[in-house]
């Protein structure tokens, strides 16, 4: 095996985890990447952060869950509302088109 640098800069993991019964993450997650992905796009930072669905990230009670990485951040109980606050947070410091 070898190592390797992340492809990207920032990765926005977005957990879509499903479940018949109790607390997940879906459907909400499944809209939030979406629309944190055509974010990315428009600002044209594709290649530099990555949008990806995510399973379970074993805090279910605080879905819809975000986290953003290398920064360590977790964005607990994501809402439409929050996309622009998550963005700016995941692309401060890159440069934007
Ligand atoms: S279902 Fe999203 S954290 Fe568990």
């Amino acid at each position: 095996m070898e190592t390797t640098k992340p492809l990207f800069q920032k990765y926005l993991l977005i957990c879509e985890n499903k479940r018949d019964e109790g607390q997940c993450c879906a459907p909400e997650g499944e809209k939030i990447r979406e629309l944190l992905k055509d974010k990315i796009k428009a600002l044209g930072l594709k290649s530099q952060v990555r949008v990806s669905r995510a399973g379970c990230l074993d805090v279910c009670k605080w879905g819809p869950n975000v986290l953003l990485m290398p920064d360590n951040v977790w964005f607990k109980e994501v809402h439409e509302k929050d996309i622009d606050a998550i963005i700016e947070k995941a692309t401060t410091g890159l440069s934007k088109k």
